[in-house]
């Protein structure tokens, strides 16, 4: 079984990794080797329920800070935002991946039963690939999208300072490139988004779509909005109390990146490779990419997502 298991992914196509050193196209996406066995259990055997809320995101868009939101939203009768300064609440002493199980890290290690406890779940994969249980249940699932030339500058960072030391350095042209053509970690990027883009106009009552940006821009409009579709809207009492305003303070960038499990803490990483919180913050700052993207990448890019993304609004 395993050996069948084993030679089906060595048989895959290749392509070098961004971390390590190969990606796998499964199913028309990219993904580290290492992870190939644990998709294929999720596929398998997670068992989706009704009151799963899952988050999806393609890597670097926002994950962390829609883990720690989702988190204080679910749980906030039993945790309120404002314990944070008294050390009541889990995110002032987790990491956020600590609070909400990523599926494919899970089922890295729990191959035979990938059913984490919690129901606030998250995964990179693309919907296309998603386990069918999910497909068919009631749950809900949000996803976070951020504009590609951002997601690129943030998934470069993130992969230099992962890469294995046995691989040469990873230039940030040769990132571009391999992001442009769709190879890196769970991509093609624009797929990526499009799948769920499409899935979300077919079943509006179970998928959002919320981006990055707008999330930035009014947090505490897009918090009420996400808190009203997962079942969990805010009562008057805690409209009057400030509750999703205290949730989107505890949750900002300022507040979490400065907490001392975010700046010296660490987590094991799916490989068993143990890992620095503070790698999941850098700048969230909007349009970075301008101090990385020559004229012509910009260009380039900006070719990409206008033809991929015609139609939908999307990072006009
Ligand atoms: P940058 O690398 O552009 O700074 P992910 O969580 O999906 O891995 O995405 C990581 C990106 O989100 C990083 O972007 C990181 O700095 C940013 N980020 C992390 N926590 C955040 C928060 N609370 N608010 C806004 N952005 C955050």
């Amino acid at each position: 079984m395993a050996d069948d298991r084993n030679a089906f992914i060595s048989a895959l196509p290749t392509q070098p990794g961004w971390v390590s050193r190969s990606l796998k196209q499964y199913q028309g996406f990219w993904h580290e080797e290492g992870f190939i066995p644990g998709i294929l259990s999720l596929q398998e055997k997670f068992r989706c329920k009704p009151d799963h809320i899952v988050l999806t995101s393609y890597p670097k868009s926002g994950t962390t800070w829609l883990k720690a939101l989702l988190f204080s939203i679910t749980n906030r009768s039993r945790y309120r935002a404002t314990d944070a300064a008294a050390n009541g609440n889990p995110l002032e002493r987790c990491n956020p991946h600590s609070c909400v199980p990523r599926l494919e890290v899970y089922a890295a290690s729990n191959g035979d039963d990938p059913n984490p406890d919690p129901v606030l779940v998250n995964t990179h994969l693309a919907y296309s690939l998603l386990p069918k249980s999910m497909i068919h249940s009631e749950c809900k699932i949000v996803y976070v999208a951020r504009e590609p030339k951002d997601v690129l500058v943030s998934s470069w960072h993130f992969a230099v300072k992962l890469r294995s030391k046995d691989l040469p350095p990873l230039t940030f042209s040769e990132a571009f490139d391999m992001f442009c053509n769709g190879v890196s970690d769970f991509g093609p990027y624009w797929d990526h988004v499009m799948e769920y883009w499409n899935a979300h106009l077919k079943f509006p009552h179970k998928i959002f779509i919320l981006s990055y940006e707008d999330l930035m821009r009014r947090p505490v409009y897009n918090v009420k909005k996400l808190a009203v579709f997962i079942g969990h809207p805010f009562t008057d009492v805690e409209e009057e109390c400030g509750v999703a305003e205290d949730i989107v303070s505890l949750c900002s960038f300022e507040k979490l990146s400065n907490l001392e499990v975010n700046k010296i803490g660490t987590r094991s990483w799916a490989n068993g490779s143990v890992i620095k919180n503070e790698i999941f913050f850098r700048k969230a700052q909007i349009g970075d990419w301008k101090n990385y993207l020559t004229d012509e990448m910009r260009a380039r890019m900006d070719k990409i997502t206008r033809e991929k993304f015609k139609g939908t609004g999307l990072f006009d």
